[in-house]
């Protein structure tokens, strides 16, 4: 691991390689539990697929000598049209993932987004990143919702991602055949996994049971924090019954910026919009939830018609400069990317995650200039289609 922190230059050259690493250096049901997804995981080979079949038709003789890949969202201004995604349980995957993916956002000046499913306080991420913004797993209850927001705000966030695609855990085999559960069981089998990955077992498992305790899951109550072995965690995805009325209250109560998380449907984005939301992220959760569903890149164009001026985020597959481009073309404001930054964060902390950051903002600006674009708004004239 030592070796691969001194030559991150030449070990990881895109986000893709950290992926292989991470294989090796995880727990196989750790890995198992970021990489997979539901059922077959269709989804999940489907993103890239739906991304691949996007073609780019460039412009030349513009002068790029000025590019700039800035972004306004929500009236603040980033480097880069990128973020990282909220990830659950980060914490057990890389030792104080989401403390190093705050810092190393904050520093990059791109947003990151805490989960109601971390490991790490709210509070303490507000410290890392003060006006960080939160993804939250909500109870359809209206006094928590009130307790809820008052939390997040009081703890200086300034944007709260309402995750949507959630009524109900999605069925995820590859963690039961790898021994993940939630609540954490713990096995034999589990045992000789994490033994037979000591590099992981002393830097995250020891590492993290020392600073913290038992890992608890800090953010899906206004007061509650239960063990990562505890039953009430059963129900950490979301409430079957929770609707558009619950949205709307948390809309009510929430003063920051409010982002509906995990749509696909042109008519839902209208929904959004019409019952005040600032945003929504266009999602199939990473191929995490329906499996099937359709790619997000699939149906941008027809968000991005019925959002007006409602900020339009997208994630689910993006890995290349090339990626971020062709979402931003199709009507995106930016992007949200998961999987690559947190087996960046188990492999190295904050500088393997300062890494990837900055090898997706040289891809992003080659590319711009290859596709004869100065800044990304320029990118929504440029002409991208399905061949
Ligand atoms: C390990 C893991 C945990 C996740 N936990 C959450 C979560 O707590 N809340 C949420 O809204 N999305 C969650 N997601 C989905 C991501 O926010 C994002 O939508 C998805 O990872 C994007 O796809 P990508 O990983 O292919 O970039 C999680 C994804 C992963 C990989």
């Amino acid at each position: 691991m030592l070796k691969l922190l001194r030559s991150l230059d030449n070990a990881i050259l895109n986000l893709n390689d950290f992926e292989s690493l991470a294989r090796r250096h995880l727990p196989k049901a750790i890995f198992g539990y970021v990489q997979g997804g539901a059922d077959d995981g269709t989804t999940i080979q489907h993103n890239l697929r739906a991304l691949d079949r996007l073609r780019m038709v460039p412009r030349v003789l513009r002068d790029v000598s000025a590019c700039s890949q800035q972004v306004t969202l929500f009236g603040q201004s980033f480097a880069s049209p990128f973020m990282i995604a909220p990830m659950g349980a980060s914490a057990i995957v890389g030792h104080d993932a989401d403390n190093a993916m705050a810092r190393a956002a904050r520093s990059a000046r791109i947003p990151y987004i805490l989960s109601a499913n971390a490991i790490t306080p709210i509070e303490e991420i507000g410290r890392a990143y003060p006006g960080c913004w939160f993804a939250g797993y909500q109870k359809p209850d209206e006094s928590n919702i009130e307790r809820m927001v008052a939390r997040v705000s009081d703890a200086g966030f300034s944007a709260y991602f309402l995750t949507a695609d959630v009524a109900v855990g999605s069925n995820r085999e590859n963690n039961r055949r790898n021994g993940y559960t939630m609540p954490f069981r713990p096995t034999a089998r589990l045992a000789l996994d994490m033994v037979r990955h000591p590099s992981w077992l002393y830097r995250t498992g020891w590492r993290t049971f020392r600073q913290r305790g038992l890992p608890r899951i800090s953010n899906i109550d206004p007061v509650a924090r239960p063990s990562i072995f505890s039953r009430e965690i059963n129900a950490v995805t979301g409430y079957p019954h929770f609707s558009w009325k619950h949205a709307e209250m948390i809309r009510r109560r929430w003063k920051g910026a409010f982002i509906i998380k995990g749509i696909l449907s042109p008519e839902d984005a209208r929904l959004a919009r019409e019952m005040g939301a600032d945003g929504i992220v266009a999602s199939n959760h990473g191929g995490r939830q329906l499996d099937c569903a359709v790619s997000p890149v699939e149906t941008l164009s027809r968000i991005r018609e019925v959002c007006g001026d409602m900020t339009l985020l997208v994630d689910s597959g993006f890995r290349r400069g090339t990626d971020v481009i062709k979402g931003l073309a199709m009507g995106a404001d930016s992007v949200l990317i998961g999987r690559p930054f947190l087996y960046a964060a188990a492999l190295g902390g904050e500088q393997a995650l300062k890494h990837a950051i900055t090898l997706l903002q040289r891809e992003i600006h080659t590319d711009m200039c290859l596709m004869g674009v100065e800044d990304c708004q320029a990118l929504r004239e440029q002409t991208v289609f399905f061949e």
